[in-house]
């Protein structure tokens, strides 16, 4: 492995250390800070000259700055003459921004895709992005990891494996529920949900069946919290047991933490695609790794190997 360079920018220093411990391969040195105007001053401070870069930075809150940081050094290290660079991006941001669902607004998820090409990435390496169709955004070869191992194991082993509904929080996740339920062994059941504002959700009906079931709802993002705080206040009047929920990237904006704790939920796992800060700590809330995972696709993308033994295909 010694063409293989692992970067890290400062967005989730904690995952980069776990990916390149699961590596074995020390990360490179770079400096990644500010000018005196918070303008984002980078230098590699190694020889990348023919080499296979990989470049980590979730583009999570801040996100401009993150994603900012993302270019910056994809430009610095292009510039460096690398065999390759792959922008490892475990939470790729503004991926809810996917589509022009009303009049005069952007799709910024595209536009972010045509800055990282630009910017010098020639392969991107992401986590179950918000809709699939955003790989399409790309013109370069994107490899799309799915969470759903890592989570079906933590659930296995904390025993929370029966009289079990997977439970999809709104229609456009069905796809991902089918797949957890079938490695469950677990019946399906769907919620209703209407968005009337981006932080406010309401749930109209449930589709299946959950009365004295424990149910795990599965979702990409957890934001504001609203979608599964409503969705569970909508499945405990439906009679079910216990509620949890395994959400990929745990963004967990505003009073998200807050909600939480109040809801009905007893637990939400999420992974550590975004790191948590102490602010968002809670009993609740527990963390499971991907770097392993990272690990393995990197290495595979390295040494040209599939890496789609590294996940459950989540079909159609
Ligand atoms: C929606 O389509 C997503 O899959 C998530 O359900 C949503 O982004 C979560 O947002 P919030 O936590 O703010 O309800």
């Amino acid at each position: 492995m010694d063409k293989m360079i692992v970067l890290s920018g400062n967005s989730n220093k904690l995952l980069a250390d776990k990916i390149s411990a699961a590596l074995k391969v020390k990360q490179a040195k770079a400096l990644v800070s500010r000018f005196s105007d918070g303008e984002i001053r980078v230098k590699i401070e190694e020889n990348v000259r023919g080499k296979d870069v990989f470049l980590i930075q979730s583009t999570c809150a801040p996100v401009n700055e993150n994603l900012m940081e993302l270019l910056i050094m994809l430009d610095a290290t292009r510039r460096a003459s690398p065999f390759r660079i792959t922008a490892v991006i475990p939470y790729f941001g503004y991926a809810r921004q996917d589509r022009k669902d009303q009049p005069r607004v952007p799709i910024t998820a595209k536009l972010v895709a045509n800055l990282l090409t630009g910017a010098g990435a020639s392969r991107v390496l992401t986590l179950d992005l918000h809709a699939g169709q955003i790989q399409g955004f790309f013109d370069i070869p994107l490899d799309h990891l799915y969470s759903i191992n890592a989570f079906v194991d933590y659930f296995k082993k904390a025993k929370v494996n029966n009289n079990l509904v997977v439970v999809s929080p709104d229609v456009g996740g069905i796809k991902m529920a089918r797949a957890y339920a079938k490695r469950f062994r677990a019946g399906l059941a769907i919620v209703d949900k209407r968005r009337n504002a981006p932080d406010a959700t309401e749930v109209m009906h449930i589709l299946g069946e959950v009365k004295g079931k424990n149910v795990i709802m599965v979702d990409d993002i957890i934001a504001t919290g609203s979608s599964l705080v409503e969705a569970a206040k909508a499945l405990r009047k439906g009679g079910a047991k216990k509620i949890y929920a395994a959400v990929a990237h745990g963004v967990l904006s505003s009073n998200a933490i807050e909600k939480i704790e109040k809801s009905d939920i007893d637990m939400v796992v999420v992974t550590d695609s975004i790191p948590l800060d102490s602010k968002k700590k809670s009993k609740k809330v527990k963390v499971v790794s991907v770097g392993k995972l990272f690990a393995d696709a990197i290495k595979r993308i390295h040494f040209e190997k599939s890496i789609s033994v590294l996940f459950e295909s989540i079909g159609s």
